[in-house]
C-alpha cells in the first residue's frame, strides 16, 4: 500500500503541481522496462517542489518499493537527520526523487536501459520544478545528469555548472547516506566529516538563494 502523500492544499492548486501529478500518474502506469513488472508501487517524490533544492537519488530499495517513498528506510532516515543538521527538512525545503522510479531487485543498481527509460520522468521533475541546486546522491546520480566524470570520492563536495539538461543548475555531488551507514568514523577526513563539511557548504548556497 503506498504512503504517497499529496502537497498541501495549497500547493496543490499551483500549475507546478498540477504538471507534477500528471507526470506522475504517466510514471504509475508505467512498464517502458521489466522493473514495471517487480514494482509494488512506483516510488515518485517526497518532499516540497520547491525552487531551490532537490536530491536526486539512486533508486528505491526494500521500504521504499513498500511505502511509495524515497529514502524511508535507514539511509534515509541519515539523510533527514543530515538536512536537519543545519536545519533543513524534507516537508519545507528540499524535493527528493531518484534516478530510477521503481526498485531494481535485489537492490541491484539500476541497468543502463533501466535509466534510459526512466529518464523522461526524472527529466520532467527538473523541467517543471527547475530548481537552483541539485544535490546528486550518489555516483548512479552523478552519471545520469553529469556522465561519467569521476567516482564520487574525487568529486563530492564540489559545485559543477548544470548545463541547459538542469537550467543552470548548480550540482552538488555528495556521498550517499547508505555508504555512511557503512563507515562509521567522524574523524576528520572521513566520508561522515566530509558529509558534514558538504552539507554546510549546501546550507550557505541555499541561504543565498
Ligand atoms: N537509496 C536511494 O538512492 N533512494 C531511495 O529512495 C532509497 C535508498
Amino acid at each position: 500500500m503506498s504512503s504517497y502523500e499529496l502537497p498541501l492544499p495549497h500547493l496543490r492548486m499551483t500549475k507546478k503541481y498540477e504538471e507534477l501529478e500528471t507526470i506522475r500518474i504517466r510514471c504509475l502506469n508505467c512498464h517502458k522496462c521489466s522493473l514495471g513488472d517487480t514494482r509494488n508501487n512506483i516510488v515518485f517524490s517526497d518532499g516540497i517542489p520547491n525552487p531551490k533544492l532537490m536530491l536526486i537519488g539512486e533508486a528505491p530499495g526494500f521500504y521504499e518499493d513498500k511505502e511509495g517513498k524515497p529514502f524511508v528506510g535507514k539511509a534515509g532516515q541519515l539523510l533527514d537527520k543530515i538536512f536537519e543538521s543545519v536545519g533543513l527538512t524534507r516537508k519545507r525545503d528540499v524535493y527528493i526523487c531518484n534516478t530510477v522510479k521503481c526498485r531494481p531487485p535485489e537492490n541491484r543498481n539500476p541497468e543502463p536501459n533501466e535509466k534510459e527509460a526512466c529518464w523522461e520522468f526524472l527529466k520532467a521533475q527538473i523541467d517543471i520544478i527547475q530548481p537552483k541546486i541539485i544535490l546528486l546522491c550518489g555516483n548512479v546520480a552523478v552519471q545520469s545528469i553529469l556522465g561519467n566524470i569521476g567516482g564520487i570520492t574525487k568529486i563530492r563536495g564540489k559545485w559543477f555548472n548544470g548545463g541547459e539538461n538542469v537550467h543552470g543548475a548548480k550540482l552538488m555531488p555528495i556521498f550517499h547516506p547508505s555508504y555512511l551507514l557503512r563507515n562509521d568514523s567522524r574523524e576528520k577526513g572521513s566520508p561522515k566529516w566530509l558529509m558534514w563539511q558538504d552539507i554546510q557548504e549546501i546550507k550557505r548556497e541555499f541561504d543565498k538563494l
